[in-house]
């Protein structure tokens, strides 16, 4: 087993090991206020919307979390069939080492197959050359690209990358690949300068993976000698709820740019508060994640559908017939927020 591989295994370790720590994504210093009279009927109700321009039936997704050794492949393979089985779309975790090492690949090729006909995400990261992307892409005939951005995360990991020119390779990627390009940060949130910027290169598609669920500068803390020195790392972004309201906020200078919403998403209210905020749609990767390892396929393939359930029925107390109509839906800050949300 290669450094890589065994990285993966210790990520998925340690993300569940610091599942349980508490940390916020913002999204309860939100409250959404029901329709007393909604004049809905639930069979109205349309939970359908689109992920990087492709029609998704539920309005969230499981986000990349991991692949190429043993252990996580095996885990990709469960969350390839719960995808399968419940219809929403699937990202894998970086397939940097894959399209390095052909070995590595395998495990990630088996998954189209057992998810032909769902919505696949590939996943690399944003140094890698447009040669990689085409091969993550076809390794697993990828309907679209995610390209993370995890800054934080590789100066916190012990043998982590210290270059960070990454904008005119991601503006090579989305101008030559052949399928859409999800631009996504990995838990750190963004503000409303980055998205400026990405519109202004012309992304349409990003994932502002907010603080407040899984913490890469956490999970690469754990893996240090001296976990003194970088620790402050794991303070700093900005909340899932904050890069939405900040995003919403400039809406105007953002061009076309559609958004996903993630960090900390762990039930059904913090999905539609997500799409309140002008999200159209939402990824999930330490829930899913905890949920597999704990109750197996068929537990996560049950939370799914309790999820869409859950929406479901806040769509009609809120008098919502498409996920598009959440977005008019009145939303109360409390102060705290509402001050962040004012300097953004
Ligand atoms: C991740 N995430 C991630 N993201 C990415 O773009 N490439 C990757 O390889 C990984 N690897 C990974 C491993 C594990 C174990 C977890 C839990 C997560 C980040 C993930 O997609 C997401 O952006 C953040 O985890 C925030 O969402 P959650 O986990 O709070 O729902």
């Amino acid at each position: 087993m290669n450094l890589h591989s065994h990285r993966k295994d210790e990520h998925v370790m340690i993300a569940e090991k610091l599942y349980r720590q508490k940390s916020t994504n913002g999204l309860e210093r939100i409250r959404l206020i029901p329709a007393n009279l909604p004049e809905i009927s639930l069979d109205e109700i349309s939970l359908s919307t689109t992920l990087a321009g492709k029609k998704l039936e539920a309005p969230f997704f499981i986000n990349a979390i991991t692949g190429g050794s043993q252990t996580t492949d095996a885990l990709n393979e469960s969350l390839a069939r719960v995808a399968n089985k419940t219809g929403v779309a699937m990202a894998v975790g970086s397939q940097s080492v894959a399209v390095k090492n052909a070995d590595y690949a395998k495990g990630f090729e088996k998954l189209r197959r057992l998810n032909p006909n769902g919505i696949m995400l590939a996943n690399l990261g944003a140094n890698h050359p447009f040669e990689n992307a085409e091969r993550a892409c076809s390794m697993i005939d990828a309907d679209i690209i995610e390209i993370h951005l995890n800054a934080a995360q590789e100066l916190v990991m012990p043998e982590g990358d210290a270059e960070f020119y990454w904008l005119e390779n991601l503006k090579r990627l989305n101008e030559k690949l052949q399928v859409p390009l999800l631009v996504k940060e990995v838990g750190t949130g963004m503000t409303p300068q980055t998205l400026k910027l990405l519109a202004e290169n012309g992304f349409s598609y990003v994932d502002l993976a907010g603080a407040g669920g899984t913490n890469f500068a956490a999970i690469e803390n754990e893996r240090r000698k001296n976990k003194e020195t970088l620790a402050f790392m794991q303070e700093l972004g900005l909340t899932t709820a904050e890069s939405l309201l900040g995003a919403q906020k400039h809406r105007n200078e953002l061009g076309r740019i559609k958004l996903t919403a993630s960090g900390g998403i762990r039930d059904a209210q913090d999905i539609v508060k997500c799409l309140v905020l002008g999200a159209e749609n939402v990824g999930i990767s330490g829930m899913f994640l905890h949920v597999l390892l704990k109750d197996g396929e068929d537990g996560l393939a049950a939370k799914i559908e309790d999820l869409k359930t859950g929406i479901r029925a806040l769509m009609a107390l809120l008098g919502c017939r498409k996920i598009s109509e959440l977005k008019d839906v009145q939303r109360i800050l409390d102060l705290e927020l509402k001050n962040t949300v004012d300097q953004l």
